[in-house]
């Protein structure tokens, strides 16, 4: 069986002391919550802190993204070993946001993928489709093809040592989340095609993001193929992201 995983992605929010009192409300709020895994992804400057803050509460923390090359002139960028050497132990790469804003394509998502599995980083590999896609019908070839650059680039077992999180662009920060019988089609897919690249599919966790709320997550996590949870605007609030975290132990146990 999986073990669930609730992920806080805290985008490019907040200060010092803002990044203070989220850790300290997440250290009381999680003790007793041992059967499921949590990790936050705070803005890189705070990566140090937060490592220190969530020193033995059994919360992992991550970055928002990883260099795709080895240490050298890469201006901006902060290579897989650096983030190992301060206390990381994930990234997110491809996330949507990084994807449109920012312009990475599927194949530098794949280089920075591969980066942090040779420095043993567990990636986060986010998929999704916009509305557009999605009213097009193309929702399983945008998806299933940001998984294939991965697989053809990183390598299949690096793959299957990763995570995914689906998330469709039109659910994120907008409040509108997938239906969960919306969601669990696409994670069945998702896990359908990790399958054929890997043998070890079945281990593989799979997330979903967009506006989860802790009224929305009980039913999504009840779903065969929804294995935690990549959370944005509610992983800002300890009440929300510790809500969210319940539900899911709550649907582990039912
Ligand atoms: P929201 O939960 O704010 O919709 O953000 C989702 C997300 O993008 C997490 O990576």
């Amino acid at each position: 069986m999986r073990r669930p995983l609730i992920a806080g992605n805290w985008k490019m929010h907040g200060s010092r002391a803002t990044v203070h009192a989220l850790m300290s409300a997440l250290r009381d709020g999680v003790s007793g919550f041992d059967a499921l895994d949590v990790l936050v992804l705070p803005p890189a400057v705070y990566i140090p802190d937060v490592v220190r803050l969530a020193d033995g509460t059994g919360i992992a923390t991550g970055a928002q993204n990883v260099g795709d090359q080895e240490q050298g002139a890469c201006t901006g960028e902060i290579a897989a070993d650096m983030l190992v050497d301060v206390g990381c132990t994930h990234a997110l790469v491809g996330h949507s946001e990084r994807r449109a804003l920012y312009h990475e394509t599927d194949a530098l998502v794949a280089a920075r993928f591969a980066a942090a599995r040779r420095h043993g980083i567990t990636p986060v590999l986010c998929v999704g489709e916009t509305l557009e896609q999605r009213e097009r019908g193309e929702t399983e070839a945008v998806v299933g093809a940001q998984i294939d650059a991965v697989a053809e680039q990183a390598g299949k077992e690096a793959l299957a040592a990763g995570v995914v999180a689906y998330e469709p662009v039109w659910a994120i920060g907008t409040g509108v989340t997938a239906t969960p019988e919306q969601a669990q089609a696409v994670h069945a897919f998702i896990r359908a095609r990790l399958a054929e690249h890997s043998g070890h599919a079945t281990d593989v966790r799979v997330l979903y993001g967009g506006s989860v709320k802790p009224r929305s997550a009980g039913e999504l996590f009840a779903m065969a193929d929804i294995d935690g949870a990549l959370v944005g605007g509610a992983s800002l609030k300890a009440d929300d992201f510790l809500g969210i975290i319940a539900r899911a132990d709550e649907a582990r146990s039912a």
